[in-house]
């Protein structure tokens, strides 16, 4: 059994240009999927929806995501196109988070849900040697297209997406502070 600590700390952000380009096995996503679903939720609202994206459908959002973006800039940065070609070129799957918000509970309450329920996918992929991801706030996260894409209505927030791909190895250098931020108070 690993252990619980070691999980929580070795989980890693891996990006794209990381990514071999091989397809991840479909039960590496259906395993992160059904984790995902096992974070809290005030009042039971399992505020999250996922939709995920594979095949010539990751090509699709890239080439929306790259549309979207020219079509609403004023400057058009050619490095972005080109960093959104690479990515399609070594993505295997991207799951689209979105966030059902009821009027049952505060909304950030089920945003924070469905941020439980992405770190349960983060940490599920811990367990696969050769599974990468990181959670992505770009790529038009909750304009109009992706609204779309994702059949996102009034009351859904596209909270972004899980961009996911094959890696060679994991990193094991992690982006923290050498400090702890708590304060135990003793009475
Ligand atoms: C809400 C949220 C949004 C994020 N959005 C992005 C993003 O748009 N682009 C990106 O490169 N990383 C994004 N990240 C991933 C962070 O870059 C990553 O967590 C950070 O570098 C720390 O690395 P680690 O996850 O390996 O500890 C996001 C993380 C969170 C929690």
């Amino acid at each position: 059994m690993p252990d619980i600590n070691d999980i929580i700390k070795n989980r890693r952000s891996h990006f794209p240009k990381e990514f071999t380009g091989d397809i991840l096995d479909e039960a590496i996503l259906t395993q992160c999927l059904k984790n995902a679903h096992w974070a809290p939720s005030h009042k039971l609202t399992f505020p999250w929806r996922f939709t995920v994206l594979s095949g010539t459908l990751v090509q699709e959002f890239y080439d929306l995501a790259s549309r979207d973006y020219v079509n609403h800039s004023d400057v058009v940065n050619p490095k972005k196109i080109e960093k959104l070609v690479m990515m399609a070129s070594k993505t295997s799957h991207i799951i689209g988070i979105i966030c059902t918000i009821s009027d049952i509970v505060p909304k950030w309450e089920e945003q924070a849900s469905c941020a439980m329920a992405v770190q349960n996918m983060y940490l599920t992929l811990s367990q696969f040697e050769h599974a990468g991801g990181y959670w992505s706030t770009g790529l038009r996260a909750n304009k109009q297209a992706m609204r779309e894409l994702f059949n996102c209505n009034s009351n859904e927030i596209h909270m972004g997406n899980f961009i996911m791909g094959h890696i060679a190895s994991k990193r094991e250098v992690a982006a923290r502070p050498n400090y702890e931020k708590y304060a135990l108070r003793k009475g």
